[in-house]
Order: C-alpha cells, then sequence, then structure tokens
C-alpha cells in the first residue's frame, strides 16, 4: 500500500511491507534479503492471516464470536482487525502469556480464554477446540493452523510482493515455520512464477525452546495448512543461535529484529553460505516476523 491518498480502514494498511537487503551477513556473491513484517499495523506479519481469515469468515458469522488460540501476535491481530470490522473476538492463550500481550488485546475488547500453562499452545488448541464443539451456535472456530485463507493471505500477498520486490530474481525462500501459513503459502506463491525457488523451512533444534511464535514440528500438533513435502528442504536453528544473530541484527544493520526473525535470518545465512561455498550465486529471501519490542520485559 502506498499512503499517498487517505485509506478507508487501517485494514487497508496491512501488507506491502518493506524488503531489506542484509549486507553485513552476505557471503560473496550471494544477496541476503528480509521482509520486514513489524512494518503491518498490528506489528507482525499474522496481520496478514488475521485478515484473510476474519474477511473469509464475516458472511458466515451470523452474529457468533470468533474464536481461536493463539499464543501472541495472532491474538493481537485479530483483536485490533476484529475492532477495525466490528466483529467480536475471544482468544484462547496459555496461562503464562506475558501481560503485556494479554493487555494489549483487551485493549481492542477482545476477550480472553486461558488454558493449561504447562500444556503450552497445543493445550489452547485443545481448549479451544473443546469450546466450540460444546457450544457451536456461540462460537466461531477460525483454527488458524486449519483454515486456508491463512496460507492463501501469502500465496496472495507476500510471495508477489517479494517476487516483484526482487525483480523476479528471489532463487531461495527461508522462512520460520508457526501454523505454516507463511511458508506454505509463500512457497506456492514464489514456486507458481518459477518452480526451481527452493522453499526452505527454519525449525527449532529443540522441543522446549525459546523462539517464540516458531513450532518444533516433531513434539507438537502438526497444522493441517502444513505439507512437510511442499518444502524442498528444513533446517533445524537452536534458541541460542537465533538469539544471537538477533542481537547482531540489532548492531549491525539497526533491525530491532524478535527471536523467530533471528533464527529466519540464522537460516538464510546459513543457505547462503553454501551457495557462496559452492561459488554459485543466489538471492537468499526471508521475512522477520515481529520486532524485538514484543519481548522486553516490563520495566
Ligand atoms: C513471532 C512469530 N514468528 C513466526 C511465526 C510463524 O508464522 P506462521 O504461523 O505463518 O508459520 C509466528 C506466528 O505466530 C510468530 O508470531
Amino acid at each position: 500500500m502506498s499512503f499517498s491518498a487517505p485509506i478507508e480502514s487501517l485494514t487497508q494498511a496491512v501488507g506491502n511491507t518493506p524488503l531489506v537487503r542484509l549486507r553485513s551477513l552476505e557471503p560473496p556473491g550471494v544477496e541476503i534479503h528480509a521482509k520486514l513484517e513489524w512494518f503491518n499495523p498490528g506489528g507482525s506479519v499474522k496481520d496478514r492471516a488475521a485478515l484473510s481469515i476474519l474477511q473469509k469468515a464475516l458472511p458466515t458469522l451470523r452474529g457468533r464470536t470468533l474464536l481461536d488460540s493463539t499464543s501472541g501476535n495472532t491474538g493481537i491481530a485479530y483483536a485490533w482487525i476484529g475492532a477495525a470490522l466490528g466483529v467480536p473476538v475471544a482468544l484462547v492463550m496459555p496461562g503464562n502469556v506475558s501481560e503485556a500481550r494479554k493487555r494489549i488485546a483487551r485493549h481492542f475488547g477482545a476477550e480472553i480464554l486461558f488454558s493449561d500453562a504447562l500444556e503450552q499452545s497445543d493445550g489452547a488448541i485443545r481448549l479451544a477446540r473443546k469450546l466450540a464443539a460444546d457450544e457451536p451456535e456461540k462460537w466461531f472456530y477460525a483454527d488458524q493452523y486449519s483454515n486456508d485463507a491463512n496460507p492463501r493471505a501469502h500465496e496472495l500477498g507476500t510471495a508477489q510482493e517479494i517476487w516483484t520486490q526482487t525483480g523476479g530474481r528471489v532463487t531461495h525462500a527461508v522462512f520460520g515455520i508457526g501454523t505454516g501459513g507463511t511458508i506454505m503459502g509463500t512457497g506456492r506463491g514464489l514456486k507458481a512464477h518459477r518452480r526451481e525457488i527452493q522453499v526452505v523451512a527454519v525449525e527449532p533444534a529443540e522441543a522446549l525452546h525459546g523462539l517464540e511464535g516458531l513450532k518444533h514440528m516433531p513434539s507438537s500438533i502438526v497444522p493441517r495448512i502444513y505439507k512437510e513435502s511442499e518444502l524442498d528442504r528444513k533446517l533445524s536453528i537452536a534458541t541460542d543461535e537465533g538469539w544471537d544473530m538477533a542481537e547482531r541484527l540489532i548492531r549491525d544493520e539497526g533491525l530491532l529484529a524478535g527471536h523467530s526473525a533471528g533464527a529466519a535470518a540464522a537460516g538464510a545465512l546459513q543457505v547462503a553460505r553454501e551457495l557462496s561455498e559452492r561459488g554459485q550465486g543466489g538471492i537468499v529471501v526471508t521475512l522477520f516476523p515481529d520486532r524485538a519490542d514484543r519481548y522486553l520485559p516490563p520495566s
């Protein structure tokens, strides 16, 4: 979106985020670029999925409250977009989610329900499923993990933006996996332009990790929208590596990248180094889901 004219609703400002080159990371002969998703109005990539899901739900809501499980960014996205579109929103969050997350979602008028903290995001999924099954006339279960509107937002949006912003030169796309919406949708959209583009997933190396927003698939409920067979490769990134890279991006690039962004950049660097060592050129594109200030402790 260009802001040279007034817009009718803030929802029109979702997407069209900048793609920035990360020169300080680049090995010889390979470019690395990152899409800065904190430029979305709600501060994260999840504005894209939430807007797409809410727009698809609108004709079938019939007065029901939109319900979904989320530990963070999706909740904030649903909350502000629900307020903008006049849709009531309820969020199931693990009991230990940060005070700041709860406060932001509540400010926008979202109702928050808590699941067992020990069961993490899978516990929130199970509780949301139960609530929706018990009272289907009250809740519209949006289910970001199964809803095709989630990857579609990226297929129609993120992928086309990357294609245009790189002038069709992108060779590798490296993204973290949470619901899988970003990687599945963007991967499909890019491969429709050129099948040879390599789509590489970044997954936390550990089951219990500190890369908020990312899922360790072998130990999780695997989202229905996530289809590993469509990926070319999966990389394991340790929490420390993601955190160190986030620090490096702040220091060397002036980018206040969050931890999952750090992990995505670490994956992009690994791919770029391998290409460079083989004497191959390449244009590696990654995506930074949100900014580090989402994770600063309250002072
Ligand atoms: C910080 C962060 N990183 C990465 C992701 C993963 O994105 P996706 O759900 O599209 O796979 C999310 C999603 O919630 C997130 O909040």
